[in-house]
């Protein structure tokens, strides 16, 4: 039995609208639910010792939604930060955004710009909201910073690129969970996420909650990482 805890989890909240549906309401009353869920789970967070949550909120592809749903989507979000700012501000939590803002409103990323400055120096926790966030379209922003940087070929290498990506002082994920049962990574953190340990459940986001995470938290330490390499154990037996 290990006793470990990630330092790192990311969480790809998935299955609000079939959360919705199965009530017979619209897909935004599920991302609202989902919301709650949000708070449920960074509490829990705290509560357990995991320093890093990072939440899929919204990806590259979701724009492809229908427009009232893609709507409703960003007016929630912008409503979110600034109801909760302040509670966050006060648990002492640092709120970090990845994605590309040129795509957000000007008053989204006026938002974003506040609650990232004013909690920039808090130590008790980050929360790293994934926002129009893609793994490739980071990796593309990476690219573009290393040849903005002037950078020789010979000297890219995997430091060059980790340090250009969206926030490169947070460690890798240890643990990715994807809630509502697909079994894919739909482009989080696939820089970040070489080595992450998977966990799917079936559970749906607005329903996943503290009991929840520390179920994932059991099975993620009864987990041995490799890391490709040949766990010690096995050496000793030859
Ligand atoms: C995830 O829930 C939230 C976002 C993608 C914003 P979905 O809206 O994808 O839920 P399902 O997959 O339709 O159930
Ligand atoms: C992944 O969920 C994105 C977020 C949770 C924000 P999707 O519902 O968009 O993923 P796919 O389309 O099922 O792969
Ligand atoms: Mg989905």
């Amino acid at each position: 039995m290990s006793s470990q805890i990630p330092r790192h989890i990311g969480i790809i909240m998935d299955g609000n609208g079939r959360w919705a549906r199965r009530q017979g309401r619209p897909a935004s009353f599920g991302h609202r639910a989902g919301v709650r869920a949000i708070k449920v789970v960074l509490q829990a967070c705290e509560d357990l010792g995991v320093h890093v949550l990072s939440i899929y909120a919204f990806s590259t592809e979701n724009w492809a939604r229908p427009r009232a749903e893609v709507r409703a989507l960003m007016r929630l979000f912008h409503e979110t930060m600034q109801r909760e700012i302040d509670e966050m501000h006060r648990r002492g939590v640092r709120i970090v955004v990845s994605g590309r803002r040129e795509e957000l409103s000007p008053r989204m990323r006026e938002r974003i710009d506040e609650a990232m400055s004013r909690t920039a120096n808090n130590t008790n926790g980050v929360l790293n909201v994934c926002l129009n966030y893609g793994g490739r379209a980071e990796i593309v922003d990476a690219a573009r910073k290393l040849i903005a940087d002037g950078v020789p070929a010979r000297q890219v290498d995997e430091n060059a690129i980790s340090s250009r990506m969206y926030f490169p002082d947070l460690p890798d994920p240890d643990l990715i969970i994807r809630t509502a049962g697909e079994r894919r990574v739909s482009n989080f953190l696939l820089w970040q996420g070489a080595y992450s340990e998977m966990l799917v459940t079936d559970t749906l986001w607005p329903d996943f909650g503290a009991d929840d995470l520390k179920a994932a938290l059991a099975d993620y330490g009864s987990r041995v990482r490799r890391f490709g390499a040949r766990p010690v154990d096995e050496i000793a037996v030859g």
